[in-house]
């Protein structure tokens, strides 16, 4: 009997698992026992109150922090076995500390093309003309065209996110990770922003994504997954239509809390006892 071709019996590693992972910082607690897979074509929202550990899984999933004990596997490497530079290169981050490492005089275009050897300037590299037509089009598809020539550090707080995942795109990534990407961004960034990550949900060629938020407002029609994380610790994980309820969101973030779903979208209140 011949043997089918090698890709199709190939099992794509997931993009992030994490088994039994717990990071301690200063001697303290701050992520116990998480496991945890991405998986191609899926999409995560991170969900959890302040310093509950969202941050600390961002930076082991871009191989930025090691764990304490347990295993982190970064699109099928094991962080400690692996040149982190060039796994890093092949994970985007869209955060505040990327934002805060971005040189202000730069144009955002010279901010989104370097993305492609996971450098923040363009200075390291000659790039062709096909480079800044590709960093180009990525700010035209998002509708940003009109900002690409202007200086990063001149832009409003949602034009900045826009250009940080167009950045973010540039490298072809095997996985997006979002920290917080509306904090700070008024109604109509924060509404633009999640139009563009549920257009890229579409593509069929998207990466896995993950994004960190305290508000389910904020998770982008498309998202397929949600983690409820708690004190450190997985409260619930799975598909969101599954996992996101009021009883597991109130005792993530330990009041009771309403949740409503409306067009791919969802909200949450307190609710009246
Ligand atoms: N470098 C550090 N040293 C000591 N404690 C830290 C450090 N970074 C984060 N922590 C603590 O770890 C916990 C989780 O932080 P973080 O991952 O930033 O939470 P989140 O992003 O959910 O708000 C917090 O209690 C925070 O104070
Ligand atoms: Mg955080």
């Amino acid at each position: 009997m011949t043997q089918p071709p090698a890709s199709e019996t190939e099992v794509t590693p997931p993009a992030l698992w994490l088994r039994e992972v717990d990071v301690d910082r200063s001697s303290t607690p701050v992520l116990r026992g998480l496991s945890w897979q991405v998986r191609a074509g899926e999409r995560w929202a991170l969900l959890g109150p302040n310093g509950s550990g969202k941050t600390t899984i961002v930076q082991l999933a871009s191989g930025y922090l090691h764990p304490t004990r347990g295993v982190v596997e970064i699109l099928g490497q094991k962080l400690g076995r692996v040149d982190v530079r060039a796994l890093r290169r092949r994970v985007a981050v869209v955060s505040a500390s990327v934002a805060r490492m971005v040189h202000p005089w730069l144009s955002a275009l010279e901010v989104v093309v370097p993305a492609e050897d996971g450098a923040l300037e363009p200075w390291w590299r000659d790039y062709g003309p096909s480079d800044w037509q590709q960093g180009r089009e990525l700010l035209g598809a998002a509708g940003f065209a009109h900002i690409a020539d202007r200086a990063f550090g001149r832009l409003s707080e949602g034009e900045r996110q826009q250009v940080l995942l167009a950045r973010a795109l540039m490298c072809s990534p095997g996985l997006v990770l979002l920290d917080e990407p509306c904090a700070g961004l008024d109604m109509g960034g924060r509404e633009r922003l999640l139009s563009r990550l549920s257009s890229v949900a579409e593509l069929g060629s998207s990466p896995p994504v993950v994004m960190v938020t305290h508000h389910v407002e904020e998770i982008p029609a498309g998202f397929t997954h949600v983690l409820l994380l708690r004190k450190g610790q997985v409260m619930a994980a799975g598909p969101l239509a599954e996992t996101l309820s009021p009883r597991t969101l109130s005792e993530c973030f330990g009041l009771p809390l309403t949740l409503q779903h409306q067009d791919g979208r969802w909200s949450s209140r307190m609710a009246r006892t």
